[in-house]
């Protein structure tokens, strides 16, 4: 038989994570020797208990709030993408070493790319509003396409210049634009990603003027929780496609699946409507 795989989502608070769902499916479909569990760990507490773990035999980790950047002196090694985005959200350990990696640029484009077949990445800009982790993950996955332009627009504008400034490095693809001025490059964008948590249950919902958006434009929200926000129902009513936030979850955790399982696990509808009952 098989080594036996132990595998955990680390986060604090942890009960809301559907990763447990996601794996636990795929351990079940796959027939595989594993687990894959939630484990709640306070910040403070952090690289102690993740030593523990490891002495136990875990060897896969995903990290939700507030772990994502804090985990990151813990890696031995990081995969440039986690570099890049300053964000560890899957940790795997090979040979007694901890490598840092972040599959959320991943989850983004695997989805869009499942969901809009064909899509055109270079005809036109694309408008990311925030400037907080996923932003980062979806910027840098949105310079891997070789989109001629890049706006990210974020309530506090510093936030957005400094991940311009970052990002860009050696290019100027990524533009900040004032999160009242969001409105203004809408007729130049042929995909707009909200990454903030507006539309979220609980939160306000994310305005902006579909009436200037570029015709044909693809709208994207991350939130899926409710799947169908106000902003994706408001471009649906002005005439727009649009894909929900739940692929890029079950696409970010499939990337972490195959690099602990070597399997390359099926992201199908089973899956979504079995996540989607417990959203
Ligand atoms: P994540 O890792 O999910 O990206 P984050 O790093 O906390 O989470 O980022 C949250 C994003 O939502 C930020 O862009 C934040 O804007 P600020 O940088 O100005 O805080 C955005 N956000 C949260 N609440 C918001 C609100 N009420 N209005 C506008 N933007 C909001």
């Amino acid at each position: 038989m098989s080594e036996f795989i132990k595998a955990a989502v680390i986060g604090h608070p942890i009960s809301h994570s559907k990763s447990p769902i996601i794996h636990n499916h795929w351990i079940e479909k796959y027939a595989l020797n594993g687990s894959y569990e939630a484990i709640d760990i306070h910040p403070d507490n952090l690289s102690a208990e993740l030593d523990k773990l490891i002495a136990q035999g875990y060897s896969g980790f995903n990290f939700t709030l507030p772990h994502k950047e804090l985990v990151l002196p813990y890696c031995d090694e990081l995969e440039q993408i986690a570099e890049v985005i300053g964000a560890v959200n899957c940790l795997s350990v090979k040979d007694g070493k901890k490598i840092g990696s972040n599959t959320d640029s991943y989850g983004f484009l695997a989805n869009l790319t499942h969901q809009k077949q064909g899509i055109d990445f270079q005809g036109g800009a694309a408008l990311v509003i925030g400037a907080g982790g996923a932003a980062r993950a979806i910027v840098s996955a949105l310079m891997s396409t070789r989109m001629p332009r890049i706006y990210v627009t974020n309530r506090t504008f510093e936030k957005a210049q400094k991940l311009a400034d970052e990002l860009n490095m050696f290019t100027d693809l990524i533009v900040p634009v004032a999160w009242d001025k969001k409105d203004q490059v809408l007729d130049q964008c042929t995909l707009i990603v909200n990454t903030t948590s507006l539309g979220m249950d609980g939160q306000p919902d994310l305005e902006i003027d579909f009436g200037r958006l570029s015709k044909g434009a693809l709208v994207n929200d991350i939130v899926y929780a409710p799947l169908q926000t106000k902003f994706l129902k408001d471009a649906q009513a002005s005439g727009f496609e649009t894909v929900t936030g739940i692929g890029m979850l079950l696409y970010q955790a499939q990337q972490a699946f195959r690099k602990w399982f070597h399997v390359n696990p099926e992201v199908d509808e089973e899956l979504t409507q079995k996540v989607l009952a417990q959203i």
